[in-house]
C-alpha cells in the first residue's frame, strides 16, 4: 500500500514538473548530427522519425529542446518546430522543390533619398526601445508579457505612422495556431505595385535556459525589433512613399522553433503573395568581430546577399555611415529568415558578428542592454535596413493629376507664396517645397484653399511646390525665388 502511494506521488510530481516546463512533447526538424547526439545522451526524450541528407525529423521532450538550445554557443544549433509528424517529415523533402516564386533583379537608383535617410537614423531611439523591451522581464511566447509586448508594439507603430501623417500605413496582429502570442505586421502600401512585397523582420519573443520568467532578450532580439523600427521611422521622417508594399514584421515564438514566421511565410506562400525578398534582423547590437556585419550565407539567397553587400559598397564605404562586412555560417536555419527560405522566397540574415564571436549572453538573464552599453552597432544595421527597403521598394512615382495643374494658381509677392486652389475643387492637406536636388526644404499643413506661405528664409533658386491632396495625389508647380 505504501509503495502504491509513493508511485502515485511520484506520478503527480512527474506530471507537474513536465507541466512546469511550459509545454508537452513536440515535433521538429534538426541537424541529423544533433538528433543522433541527443538520442545518445537522452535516449528516452527523443525519437528520430525520419532522416534525409543531414537533417532529421524528430519527436522530442521540451527538456531535450532546451539541452539543444544550450549547446547553441558551441553550435549544435537548434530545431525547427513542426505542428505534426507529417509536417516534420515533409519538411525534410521540401528543399528539393524549385522555388515557385518569381525572382527580381536588384538595382541601386535612389541615392538622394537614401543619403538623406542615413542622416536621420537615431541611435538613441534604438537604445530606448531595447530598454523598453528588456523591461518586460520576459517575452517568452506563452507568458502574458509577450502578448502585452505585441499589443504595445502595435500601438507604438500606429502612433509613429500618425506622427508623420501617414494614411498609407496600417498595423495588424497576426494570430497563430501554435502559440498564443501574436506577431505584429506594419504595412506601408505601395503606390505603383502594391501586390509586390518587401519584407523586413525580427523576433519579438525571448527565452532563457535559466528559466523563462527572467528573459530580457535585449540582443536576442529586442535589438532587431528596435533596428527595424528605427529604419521605418527614418523612412517616414524623410517622406519616403514606396512603389512596392513594405511589411515590417515582429515575429512571435521564434525561440521555440520559428513558429510565428513559419505560419506567416506559409500563409503568404499558400495565398501566392509575391514577396520579393525578406531580410531578418536578429541580434544586431553586439560588436564581436572585426567586421560590422556578417552575412549568414546558409539558408539565405546568394543574390540577395550580394545585393546587400553592393548596398554597403555603394553607401557605406567611409565616413559616419561606414559599414564593413564579411560572411559567416549559422550551420542551420537558426532564425526566421529560414521560414521564408523554406517557402522558396529570397531571404537574407545580416548578423552582428561571425558565428561564435556573437553575444555569449543570449538565452540567459544576462542578455541586457548593459552588455553593449550603446546602440552604435545596431544603428549600422538600421542604416542597412533603410537602404534595402528604399532600394527594393523604390520611391513612389506619385500620380500627378495634370488635369488639376491649371486650376492651381501660385504667385510670389513680398517674400510670400500666394496660392489659390479653389478651381481644383479638392481638399488640399499640405504644401511642400523641394529644391533642385530633390530635398524637401519645407512642408506645412493647409487649412484653407486660399492662403500664403512665407518663403523669406529660402535661398535664391528654383523650387518645386507640391500641393498634396492625399498620399497618392498631388499637384506641382515650379517657382523661382530671387
Ligand atoms: N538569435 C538566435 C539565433 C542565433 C544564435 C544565430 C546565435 C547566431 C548565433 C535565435 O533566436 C535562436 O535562438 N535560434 C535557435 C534556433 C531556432 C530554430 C529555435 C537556436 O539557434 O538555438
Ligand atoms: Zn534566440
Amino acid at each position: 500500500m505504501k509503495k502504491l502511494n509513493l508511485i502515485i506521488i511520484a506520478l503527480v510530481l512527474l506530471s507537474l514538473s513536465s507541466y512546469a516546463q511550459d509545454s508537452t512533447n513536440f515535433y521538429a526538424t534538426m541537424a541529423l548530427s544533433d538528433a543522433k547526439e541527443l538520442k545518445k545522451d537522452l535516449p528516452n526524450e527523443i525519437q528520430i522519425l525520419d532522416e534525409r541528407r543531414n537533417e532529421a525529423a524528430v519527436y522530442l521532450t521540451p527538456n531535450a529542446g532546451h539541452v539543444l538550445h544550450d549547446r547553441v554557443l558551441v553550435h549544435g544549433p537548434g530545431y525547427i518546430f513542426k505542428k505534426s509528424e507529417e509536417d516534420a517529415i515533409a519538411a525534410l523533402y521540401k528543399d528539393s522543390k524549385e522555388s515557385p516564386h518569381t525572382r527580381m533583379a536588384f538595382t541601386i537608383t535612389e541615392d538622394a533619398i537614401v543619403n538623406q535617410t542615413l542622416d536621420l537614423i537615431n541611435t538613441q531611439n534604438i537604445e530606448n526601445q531595447i530598454l523598453e523591451l528588456e523591461n518586460y522581464g520576459t517575452r517568452y511566447h506563452n507568458r502574458a508579457a509577450a502578448t502585452q509586448a505585441a499589443n504595445d508594439l502595435k500601438v507604438k507603430w500606429e502612433a509613429m505612422a500618425t506622427t508623420y501623417g501617414r494614411t498609407d500605413v496600417s498595423v495588424r496582429l497576426f494570430n497563430h495556431v501554435n502559440t498564443g502570442m501574436p506577431s505584429v505586421i506594419m504595412t506601408i502600401e505601395g503606390v505603383q505595385t502594391p501586390d509586390e512585397f518587401v519584407v523586413v523582420g525580427g523576433h519579438l519573443d525571448s527565452t532563457s535556459s535559466q528559466g523563462n520568467n527572467d528573459a530580457p532578450g535585449a540582443d536576442d532580439d529586442a535589438s532587431g525589433i528596435a533596428t527595424i523600427t528605427e529604419a521605418a521611422r527614418a523612412l517616414f521622417e524623410v517622406g519616403f512613399v514606396p512603389n512596392r508594399t513594405i511589411e515590417v514584421m515582429a515575429y512571435a515564438a521564434e525561440e521555440i522553433g520559428l513558429v510565428g514566421s513559419a505560419e506567416i511565410a506559409s500563409q503568404y506562400s499558400n495565398n501566392n503573395v509575391n514577396v520579393i525578398s525578406a531580410v531578418q534582423f536578429d541580434m544586431t547590437n553586439y560588436n564581436g568581430s572585426a567586421n560590422d556585419v556578417s552575412f549568414i550565407t546558409d539558408y539565405t539567397d546568394g543574390s540577395l546577399n550580394s545585393f546587400l553587400m553592393q548596398l554597403a559598397d555603394h553607401y557605406n564605404t567611409t565616413g559616419t555611415h561606414e559599414i564593413t562586412y564579411g560572411t559567416s555560417l549559422c550551420n542551420y536555419g537558426c532564425s526566421d529568415h529560414a521560414s521564408w527560405t523554406n517557402e522558396g522566397y529570397m531571404a537574407a540574415f545580416p548578423f552582428e558578428a561571425n558565428f561564435g564571436q556573437h553575444n555569449g549572453n543570449i538565452h540567459t538573464a544576462n542578455d541586457t542592454f548593459s552588455i553593449s552599453g550603446t546602440a552604435d552597432h545596431a544603428a549600422k544595421f538600421a542604416k542597412l535596413c533603410a537602404e534595402y527597403l528604399i532600394e527594393t521598394a523604390k520611391s513612389g512615382v506619385l500620380s500627378i493629376d495634370e488635369s488639376l495643374v491649371d486650376s492651381v494658381l501660385v504667385t510670389i509677392y513680398n517674400d510670400q507664396l500666394v496660392y489659390n486652389l479653389e478651381g481644383a475643387n479638392k481638399n488640399f492637406k499640405s504644401v511642400a517645397f523641394f529644391d533642385m536636388q530633390g530635398r524637401k526644404v519645407y512642408e506645412t499643413q493647409i487649412t484653407s484653399n486660399k492662403g500664403t506661405v512665407s518663403i523669406e528664409s529660402f535661398n535664391a533658386g528654383i523650387y518645386v511646390v507640391n500641393f498634396r491632396i492625399d498620399q497618392k495625389t498631388s499637384v506641382s508647380k515650379k517657382i523661382v525665388v530671387k
